[in-house]
């Protein structure tokens, strides 16, 4: 039996332990979430990303993509505590477009994200230098996926460049080479390669820096000849989806529409019929016409979601694997009324705070992103 809140605003107690939230039945754990969620009312805003579970999802206030919920954070007026339902960085990501009095939380603070650890400040900062060697440095645009740490957000405010989603990558990438000949783009390379292709940027001018080798691994003229340098990160869920997928089912079911999220490799989005973001998928299904069948290459939660809210069509998940995000998964009941109930108890667990001068910059290359028409 779970103890309940004693009180509100009381830092002196000792936060309670997580450990008798674990063994709790999960009718339990959803009478305590409700109860927080009614004794808090709008000081409490439960933010949660369309990959999260189904007994997760149905908590928050607000669901969105990255963009959507970077978007919902900055624009919170009443709430004083946002938990997120999502990854790290999106959790820092709300606290450095919220406001100053408001405190972010994450139920599990080993949600993060596989690709985000894929690049790091000292490597990012190593190639920076190394390209200084052989380049202008200052025409070249740092651009960071928004699944990256706030340090490299940071990065990006303080050299002139700019954070992007899986939403507005391609904006994003127009404005960099409005302003400069030249992209570094990070963490994640398949994105970068998509969109900058279907920029009509040639392959010939895209080269993977993999920070683990001198020069990325390239020569010395293929630098100087590169229009976007892609880091060497990808999403280890969404590498799943391969091109013989989308074979099988295109011979299986003739007329399907395959249907992938751009963190897919450049071989599957290339045989696909649409590609976009979260968002979009989610749009894509829900205005196509009944009766219409898809093969949807993006995490596991989100596609038997589709499946089990559009009745009328056929969702296929196009891989024969479980391609689901472990980490996001992370964020469980347990965690979420552990996290909550201490949150109304004036105890509260697992803040995520960007360190000021990290978070200054950060949100200098958030800003841009969010200004772009
Ligand atoms: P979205 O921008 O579509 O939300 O993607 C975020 C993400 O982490 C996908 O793996
Ligand atoms: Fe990161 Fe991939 Fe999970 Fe998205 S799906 S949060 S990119 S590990």
């Amino acid at each position: 039996m779970i103890a309940t809140p004693a009180a509100v605003d009381n830092p002196g107690l000792a936060a309670l332990p997580f450990e008798t939230y674990r063994q709790a039945p999960n009718a339990e754990l959803n009478e305590r979430i409700e109860a927080v969620k009614r004794e808090l009312g709008d000081a409490l805003l439960i933010l949660g990303h369309h990959y999260q579970q189904d007994e997760v999802i149905r908590f928050a206030d607000l669901r969105g993509d990255s963009l959507k919920l970077s978007q919902l954070a900055a624009e919170s007026r009443a709430c004083r505590a946002i938990v997120f339902c999502g990854v790290h960085f999106m959790a820092e990501t709300a606290d450095i477009l919220s406001r100053d009095e408001v405190t972010v939380h994450l139920p599990d603070m080993g949600a993060g994200c596989s690709m985000a650890d894929m690049a790091d400040l000292d490597s990012v900062e190593a190639a920076w230098a190394d390209l200084g060697e052989l380049i202008d440095v200052e025409d070249l645009t740092p651009v960071t996926y928004i699944n990256s740490t706030a340090e490299l957000k940071a990065f990006c405010g303080r050299h002139g460049g700019i954070v992007c989603t899986s939403t507005n990558a391609r904006k994003v990438l127009d404005w960099a080479f409005a302003k400069n000949s030249r992209a570094l783009f990070f963490p994640d390379q398949h994105l970068g390669r998509n969109t900058a292709r279907a920029m009509g940027i040639p392959l010939d001018r895209m080269h993977v820096w993999n920070p683990r080798l001198p020069l990325g691994g390239n020569s010395v003229e293929a630098i100087e000849n590169s229009r976007v340098l892609l880091w060497r990160g990808h999403c280890s869920v969404h590498q799943m989806f391969k091109p013989a997928h989308v074979g099988q089912f295109r011979k299986q079911f003739p007329g399907i529409k395959v249907l992938v999220h751009p963190e897919c490799m450049m071989e599957v989005v290339e045989l696909a019929d649409l590609v976009g973001s979260t968002e979009f998928i989610i749009k894509t299904v829900e205005n196509a016409p009944a009766g219409s069948t898809w093969a949807v290459g993006t995490e596991l939660h989100l596609v038997n979601r589709l499946a089990a809210e559009n009745p009328d069509k056929t969702i296929h998940f196009l891989s024969p694997m479980v391609c689901m995000c472990a980490t996001m998964s992370r964020i469980d009941l347990p965690h979420l009324a552990w996290c909550l109930d201490n949150l109304a108890r004036g105890t509260p667990v697992n803040q995520v705070k960007v360190p000021d001068e990290t978070a200054r910059w950060a949100r200098v290359a958030l800003q841009r992103m969010l200004d772009l028409p």
